[in-house]
């Protein structure tokens, strides 16, 4: 019998790949996803825990759920992702009405888990585990004889190169939440590409919490492969017509890797660098292992092998401690650097982290008004930025049609709109010349 399934992402990319990894695997189940959360007979919440406001944003529909489930007492509620691991076994006692918690290691047991639900072997399943020997599941032949997902194949697609992440920043919740840092092999990955390719994909993106240290903390192949080696590889991938990678540390940001944007055509000139804070104090305290001159150098490198790359970057704004001297540091680099863009947020404290227990901490206001304060700034950089386009004939590949016109994307990650006809498809690449620069968007003419 045909059983809905309605999936409710949080969080990153990696979640977002993980979702789209158990829709595949319960459509093996007879479960057609669909578009609305009441006529699910299965809801998953595939939960993040990176900040308090994340979390809470989870806790609330859940709590919605509970009405949906009194009216309908055969819905099944699991709760996936960051927060299943962080919480495990509490989130029962917190919301009785919730059927399965699984972590993040073990989603590929969902099948499992429901089936014994329906056995009635147990009234609640669990599955938490963390182990720092995991393998991450050759999943794209596991799915190869799959039912076709919901959608069908669109023009780009996410891949996991790595989960986990041994850095232990002071703030961060991954090193609990999704364990070790562990490398999928090099065999497994380009298969999956080259399946992608097959199936009508054209950007793909490689996707870790720390690509950069790709393969060197476990054996991925008989001769180590490091991560610009593999970018080299899967751009080689007949078809890849974009490559890009999220998310990288400045400490492991090697030259070699530099190199690949002056080198590999098809690796889009877009660099998302998490900087968090311009202060070398504060970046002490954040145990991030660089120092602001040696983010600066990175960046003077980058910039010398493509002149034209974009940067983008994540901050911090209200870390313990962090002084107004510390803060007017980290204003000083955005305009040092002038990012093209970047994610910005209040410092939350969160569970079992050393910087909760850290002293000093930050008065809300403050930190309201300093995020404030960068915001503004960056929104006025990115003005200044977009309009460095203007005049200038980019490549955009295509996303969709809007009622003033066509979308697409820059290989600089820009949205781009233009006029243009109704034949172009998503996936399709043009060359737009761009005429007018909004501060998150450019306008151009084919
Ligand atoms: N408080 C605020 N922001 C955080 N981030 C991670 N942990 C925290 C926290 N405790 C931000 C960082 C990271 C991004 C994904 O989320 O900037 O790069
Ligand atoms: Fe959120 Fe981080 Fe988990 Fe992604 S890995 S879902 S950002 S906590």
């Amino acid at each position: 019998m045909t059983k809905h399934l309605f999936i409710k992402t949080f969080g990153c990319q990696m979640n977002e790949r993980d979702s789209e990894i158990m829709e595949q695997l319960l459509a093996q189940s007879g479960y057609i996803p669909v578009a609305e959360q009441i006529e699910a007979d299965l809801v998953i919440l595939n939960t993040c825990s990176i900040r308090a406001k994340a979390e809470q944003k989870f806790f609330s529909l859940l709590g919605s759920l509970r009405q949906q489930k009194k009216k309908q007492p055969g819905l099944r509620i699991a709760v996936a992702g960051c927060v299943a691991q962080q919480e495990g076994e509490r989130i029962f006692e917190r919301m009785p009405h919730v059927d399965i918690v699984i972590g993040t290691q073990q989603i590929w047991r969902l099948p499992e888990l429901l089936q014994r639900l329906e056995q009635g072997k147990n009234k609640r399943e669990i599955a938490c585990g963390l182990d720092k020997h995991f393998v991450i599941p050759p999943f794209q032949k596991l799915l190869h004889n799959s039912p076709p997902a919901s959608e069908p194949l669109e023009f780009r697609k996410f891949v996991t190169i790595m989960q986990g992440c041994d850095n232990y920043c002071a703030y961060c919740v991954v090193p609990n939440t999704r364990g070790r840092e562990i490398s999928r092999p090099v065999s497994d990955i380009l298969e999956e590409v080259e399946l992608l390719v097959q199936h009508g994909i054209k950007e793909i993106t490689l996707l870790g919490q720390n690509v950069n240290s790709y393969g060197s903390t476990n054996p991925v192949a008989e001769v180590p492969v490091s991560f610009a080696e593999l970018l080299k590889m899967t751009a080689a991938v007949p078809g890849v017509q974009r490559l890009r990678f999220t998310t990288s540390n400045p400490q492991d940001l090697s030259t070699e890797l530099m190199r690949c944007f002056h080198e590999l055509p098809n690796l889009c000139p877009h660099f998302h660098l998490p900087v968090q804070a311009g202060s070398n104090a504060v970046l002490k305290r954040m145990h991030r292992k660089y120092t602001r001159e040696l983010y600066l150098e990175k960046v003077a490198e980058l910039r010398s092998f493509c002149p034209d790359i974009a940067l983008s970057t994540d901050v911090i704004v209200g870390f313990p401690g962090e002084t107004e001297a510390d803060f007017s540091q980290t204003m000083n680099l955005l305009e040092t650097v002038r990012f093209h863009g970047s994610f910005s947020f209040k410092y939350s404290d969160r569970p079992n982290t050393r910087s909760a227990a850290f002293p000093d901490k930050v008065d809300e206001q403050v930190k309201g008004e300093r995020l404030e304060q960068f915001q503004a700034r960056q929104d006025e950089i990115s003005l200044e930025r977009n309009r460095e386009f203007l005049g200038k004939s980019v490549e955009v590949m295509v996303e969709g049609h809007s009622e003033s016109g066509v979308q697409g994307r820059s290989g600089s990650n820009h949205i781009v709109h233009f006029a243009g006809q109704e034949q172009l498809q998503p996936g399709d690449l043009v060359m737009v010349t761009i005429n007018h620069a909004g501060q998150h968007s450019l306008k151009g003419e084919l």
